[in-house]
């Protein structure tokens, strides 16, 4: 089955009747049902699949080893996502697979098709979570407390789903056999459809990170208290909503969103007693994300102090400017006559491992150039010129 097919597959699983697309979240019953998917689909190309310390899968052409050519991607979503950002490179790789298969090829060294939990950090708010853990980049112990919307734990998800929480952490014997990792993923921005071509190959990826404000006041009755006499932390809330707008807009490079806040306990006639609000923040070039989320912590402390609230800052998550490996990107970009390259603004799998191992990435056209939303999309021809793509890329770089 081709990679339009295999999408088509899982085009029901995960459906978000409420906020439209797809939820598909860390060990929750879409990525439960995706995982036991992936597994048939990967077994019936002939790939035997394993599951690391981590939870991610792993589904192997030829004996696991030192050098392995791996390629691959994430099937979880952001709340309310779109169907290509993750799932789009796994099947393209499982389309690859059985391309080469089927033409008779024997890779030489060790081939893989990966799929890393968590990427989007959309149930626990960390994003490439399994690619972090992998990699020790993230605390094993920090990473098991961290808490969904439910206040429910990662390690409690994790056990829950029939996973070993403890055994997370730092995996060097997997790291150790990724020589290459290759991610095919939806272009999610307008940079194919400038550029007038259905491929590119990846050069770096943004600086950026998450921070969490935390803001608390009086809760109160909306009624009875008298404008004068409030503690309203969604007035701090709102100072960073707006001058995430006003000070990323006047930085070159800069990309600041608030895209979750939760006052609680969240009545319409009831004065929030807190707000959480999470920043999202970016900047092109060198890593000058800090400096831009000071000065946004700057005005949120005096908003916060005019109001007579508490603030509490915290950073959830960073990762510096990452520069794909530059012969893989000459190889990359030779194989497939001269396709340009692209940076890119989204955090992806192949950034984190990118300081650890060979890694560079394949991005295929958006014609909407809209992502991280319903309207995410690829052309049938781009889809099926991506997993062509990644075949020849795959049959060479294993040779
Ligand atoms: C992941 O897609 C991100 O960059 O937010
Ligand atoms: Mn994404
Ligand atoms: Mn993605
Ligand atoms: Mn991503």
């Amino acid at each position: 089955m081709s990679a339009l097919g295999l999408l088509g597959e899982i085009a029901d699983v995960g459906r978000d009747r409420v906020r439209g697309g797809y939820s598909r979240h860390a060990f929750d019953p879409a990525e439960g049902e995706l995982r036991t998917w992936f597994t048939e689909q990967a077994e019936r190309r002939g790939l035997d699949v394993e599951t690391d310390r981590n939870g991610n899968l792993w589904a192997w052409w030829g004996t696991p080893g030192p050098d392995a050519l791996v390629t691959g991607s994430h099937l979880d979503s952001v709340p309310g996502g779109g169907a290509f950002d993750g799932p789009l490179g796994v099947v393209s790789a499982l389309d690859a697979v059985a391309a080469l298969r089927a033409e008779g090829f024997r890779p030489r060294k060790p081939l893989a098709v990966l799929v890393f939990a968590e990427e989007e950090g959309g149930r626990f708010g960390v994003p490439c979570l399994g690619s972090r853990l992998l990699t020790g980049s993230i605390d094993a112990d920090r990473a098991r407390a961290l808490r969904d919307p439910d206040g429910v734990t990662l390690a409690e998800a994790a056990s829950r789903a029939g996973f070993e929480p403890e055994r997370f952490g730092r995996d060097d014997l997997a790291l150790s056999r990724i020589g290459t990792f290759l991610e095919l993923h939806v272009e999610q921005g307008k940079g194919l459809i400038d550029l007038g071509s259905p491929l590119a190959v990846g050069s770096t990826v943004i600086a950026h990170g998450r921070w969490r404000f935390s803001f608390s006041g009086q809760g109160n009755h909306a009624g009875a208290t008298v404008m004068g006499d409030r503690h309203d932390p969604m007035i701090p809330a709102a100072a960073v909503v707006a001058a995430a707008r006003r000070v990323a807009s006047k930085v070159e490079g800069a990309r600041a969103t608030v895209g979750r806040l939760v006052p609680r306990p969240g009545g319409t006639n009831v004065i929030a007693s807190t707000v959480d609000v999470w920043l999202d923040a970016r900047v092109t070039g060198e890593d000058r994300v800090r400096p831009l989320v000071d000065e946004i912590a700057g005005i949120a402390g005096e908003a916060a102090a005019e109001e007579g609230c508490a603030v509490q800052l915290s950073e959830e998550s960073y990762s510096g400017t990452v520069a794909f490996d530059a012969g893989l990107r000459g190889r990359l970009g030779d194989l497939l006559g001269g396709v340009p390259e692209l940076p890119t603004g989204a955090g992806h799998d192949a950034a984190i491992l990118s300081g650890h191992v060979r890694a560079g990435m394949l991005y295929v056209r958006n014609p909407t150039g809209i992502s991280h939303a319903p309207e995410e999309f690829a052309e049938d021809d781009d889809v099926e010129r991506g997993a062509r793509a990644l075949a020849d890329v795959l049959r060479n770089l294993s040779t």
